[in-house]
């Protein structure tokens, strides 16, 4: 068997280690990316009165970064005399994914459209360091070196992947997930879980990724029906975050499949939550990828059992406790509609990563439409 695992990311885990943050920026000048609410407010306000002042605070990032925002906040960093030399990334996914479009930008949101449009023009994006500092327990973005760019004008999803966008720190601190509401622990959980899924249903799965996904996948399923009844519980916010990280760690070297190509659409189209999108169809990939062995089939087991067919089953039971539907029709997805966008997800880069086969994928995702019929 050969392979390879690499992650660059220095981690700061625990209670309290947004306090490391002023040492880890030191004395560069650095600009604040994150969320204009009063909890963030606060949070900045304490950062600002160990670090100094930042050069810039971004504070209108919205969920989904798209083309048209991101392009005009990036004006913003054109009009500074002199460039930041750290980012600080505070808030989930959509704010280290938009600090990412910043750090590469070099204040010029063409390099960016040209780079992810074309695929040309790399030598002309930059890499300020990044720090990221995630709020939410799902996204694993602050371990990985890619951002999800939006252009929905144009009805289009891409993906910002540079080596050197990996962030020089993440600094996970769960005591800044405690109090964020239960749609968005929800989402933001089961987010985590489709990476751990997803990295191992994938061709590039490895031992070490596995490893970490199989350790992710069985803290979310254990954690997050406790988490949900108990929202101020920082044990159990302790253990998401650490399981998103780690399924953050897996996915960083395989990227993500089959789950998260059908979900983009869906998205787009349905404006359905990512967490959500990404995950329903889950139980569905599972029972398709059962026989394929290896790496996949052997960490399968370890998190559900040896029956995988009831382990998905299982899945679909707790996706139903934390009220998330299997059924594309609850997305308003008609019959032709999931037919459709089964077939062009397996065409996509991401799709393309599926470790399983497109007949047993297109046989599963019959019954969930099976499973619709019974229940019309
Ligand atoms: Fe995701």
């Amino acid at each position: 068997m050969v392979w390879k695992y690499a992650n660059p990311v220095q981690i700061e885990f625990g209670v309290d280690s947004f306090d490391k943050l002023s040492e880890l920026i030191g004395s560069r000048r650095y600009a604040l990316v994150t969320y204009g609410e009063p909890f963030f407010d606060a949070l900045a306000s304490r950062l600002e009165k160990s670090a100094g002042a930042p050069v810039l605070v971004i504070r209108d990032v919205a969920p989904n970064p798209d083309y048209r925002l991101l392009a005009e906040q990036t004006g913003r960093f054109a009009e500074l005399e002199q460039q930041p030399e750290v980012i600080v990334a505070l808030g989930g996914g959509s704010v280290i994914d938009s600090a990412k479009v910043f750090a590469a930008a070099g204040g010029d949101f063409g390099n960016i459209r040209t780079f992810l449009e074309s695929q040309n023009g790399a030598e002309r994006l930059s890499a300020i360091p990044i720090i990221a500092v995630p709020t939410t327990a799902g996204t694993g973005s602050e371990v990985t070196c890619w951002g999800t760019v939006w252009d929905e004008a144009n009805g289009k999803k891409y993906s910002l992947a540079r080596p050197n966008l990996y962030p020089t720190h993440a600094v996970v601190d769960p005591r800044l997930m405690l109090g964020k509401p239960l749609l968005l622990t929800t989402s933001t959980g089961l987010d985590a879980l489709s990476h751990s899924l997803e990295s191992l249903w994938n061709v590039n799965n490895n031992p070490v990724s596995a490893n970490y996904a199989v350790s992710a996948a069985r803290n979310i399923l254990d954690v997050l029906p406790k988490l949900v009844k108990d929202l101020g519980n920082i044990e159990l916010r302790g253990r998401m975050a650490m399981a998103s990280l780690f399924a953050g760690l897996a996915f960083s070297n395989t990227k993500t499949a089959i789950a998260h190509s059908l979900s983009y659409p869906i998205t787009l189209r349905h404006g359905v939550h990512h967490g959500i999108a990404c995950s329903f169809s889950l139980p569905m990939v599972l029972r398709s990828v059962q026989g394929v062995g290896g790496i996949c089939e052997d960490s399968l087991k370890q998190i559900f059992g040896p029956d995988l067919q009831q382990g998905a089953d299982d899945l679909e039971g707790f996706l139903g406790l934390l009220g998330i539907s299997c059924n594309p029709a609850a997305y308003k997805i008609d019959r032709k509609e999931w037919r459709l966008l089964i077939e062009d997800s397996l065409q996509g880069e991401r799709g393309r990563n599926f470790l399983g086969s497109a007949s047993q994928l297109i046989e599963a995702s019959q019954m969930v439409r099976l499973a619709e019929a019974r229940t019309a």
